[in-house]
């Protein structure tokens, strides 16, 4: 924080502190009323608390305190006559409508995710992942043996990364390439965007049999399937489909230690032919980080992926570090705002839900070449944006994205 801001914040008092001590209730509220679909059965209209109590089979007093719960977290208003209403933000729990959130609170708070923060001490005092340690399993493995929540994890995934398309298409041309090869792309979210940006563009999906379940029909419906080719295996063990003009990873590597990283890394390299790119979305940690949403939601998933996947978010030092381990060069970072970053930038939503939502998300597109050898020295434009820093305008956050540099 710049000393002027120092100077002028109030004194830090418990009042203040306590909050932030007490965001695992806000959690578990939002994450009740997400499993009971209230905002689903609420609508745009207002219901008492005996007609919800009646509708999701719950214990009508105590789903009154948790309808208060959620007038306070800023989810709900009560009216004066004693119903309850969802506000702006609480209409994000709907299901399946534009800017749900509903399956990331599903997921974030899901007994999983959960259980592992609870044994975040473990994974400080180890390094081990807390995950792996409470359930004896790896995430993957976890979603593997558990259906429902890799479905509820392949639509938070989608519903995160509906953010994040529009902000790389905003600041990445993709009509350069001919074939993306989408590298753990889950249900085609990002590669759907991109084909219905680029109608030149054909695209392949690979993922886990788990993570491509929606795909084929998620592709179908946005009525891009005759582009697409939907590939399942394993990154670690099979062969990646090769030829792609561009392979992407966006959040994959951050699940992973470096090891594992390199390794999913160098089999996109073998895949790549001569031309080929590799972009990483990704956020990108700046060397100190400051208390600011963009940093908070950074850092707030770097310990989500100590405790949960045994990954980590990573600095562009240790971006580069890991590329060149693999045989790739990083080229350059380029920043990318997210539209929801804009949105909420206007909108006031309260502090307690704040904190939590996307506005402090950052994400790093990363081209780097297969063969630096071949590299042709390509001019840039401007100047780069440092990564992950919030950017001058005093915008929410910036995403970082890479394009083209000059060559050595
Ligand atoms: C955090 S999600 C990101 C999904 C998608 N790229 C997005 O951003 O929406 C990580 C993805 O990696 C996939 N994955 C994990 N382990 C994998 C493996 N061994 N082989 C292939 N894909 C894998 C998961 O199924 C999941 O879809």
């Amino acid at each position: 924080m710049p000393d002027a801001a120092r100077q002028e914040s109030p004194p830090p008092s418990g009042a203040s502190l306590f909050p932030l001590i007490a965001g695992f209730m806000a959690s578990q509220v939002i994450y009740v009323a997400a499993r009971l679909g209230l905002a689903d059965h609420l609508g745009d209209g207002a219901k008492s608390s005996d007609e919800l109590a009646r509708a999701t089979g719950t214990h009508a007093s105590s789903l009154r305190r948790l309808l208060r719960g959620l007038v306070v977290v800023g989810l709900l208003e009560e009216t004066a006559a004693g119903e309850f209403h969802v506000t702006p933000s609480g209409a994000l729990l709907r299901s399946k409508v534009p800017g749900s959130i509903r399956n990331l609170a599903l997921l974030f708070v899901d007994e999983s995710v959960w259980r592992s923060w609870g044994d975040l001490l473990h994974s400080v005092r180890t390094g081990e992942t807390a995950l792996e340690h409470v359930f004896g399993l790896g995430t993957f493995e976890y979603f593997a043996r558990n259906p429902e929540l890799a479905a509820v994890f392949n639509e938070a995934m989608t519903e995160a990364t509906r953010w994040a398309a529009p902000a790389v298409l905003a600041v990445y041309d993709f009509s350069r390439f001919r074939t993306v090869v989408d590298v753990g792309g889950g249900n085609g979210t990002l590669l759907g965007a991109l084909l219905a940006a680029n109608p030149g563009l054909r695209g392949t999906i690979f993922d886990l049999p788990s993570g491509v379940a929606g795909a084929r029909s998620h592709l179908e419906a946005a009525g891009l399937a005759d582009r697409c080719e939907v590939v399942s295996g394993d990154f670690f063990v099979d062969i990646l489909p090769s030829g792609g003009d561009a392979y992407v990873l966006k959040s994959v590597i951050h699940d992973w230690d470096d090891d594992r990283s390199r390794a999913i890394l160098e089999n996109c390299r073998r895949a790549m032919p001569a031309h080929g790119r590799l972009l990483i979305i990704e956020p990108v940690v700046p060397a100190k980080v400051d208390g600011s949403p963009a940093h908070r939601m950074m850092v707030l998933s770097d310990l989500n992926m100590l405790a949960v996947t045994g990954g980590r978010e990573r600095t562009e030092p240790e971006f580069r570090v890991l590329l060149a381990s693999a045989g790739f060069r990083l080229a350059r970072v380029v920043p990318a705002q997210p539209s929801s970053a804009r949105r909420n930038a206007r909108r006031s939503v309260p502090l307690v839900v704040t904190r939590w939502t996307v506005t402090g998300t950052v994400v790093a597109l990363r081209t780097v070449r297969a063969r630096p050898a071949l590299m042709v020295p390509i001019p840039v434009a401007g100047k780069p944006t440092e990564p992950g820093v919030i950017s001058s305008s005093g915008a929410a956050d910036s995403w970082n994205v890479a394009a083209p540099a000059t060559a050595k």
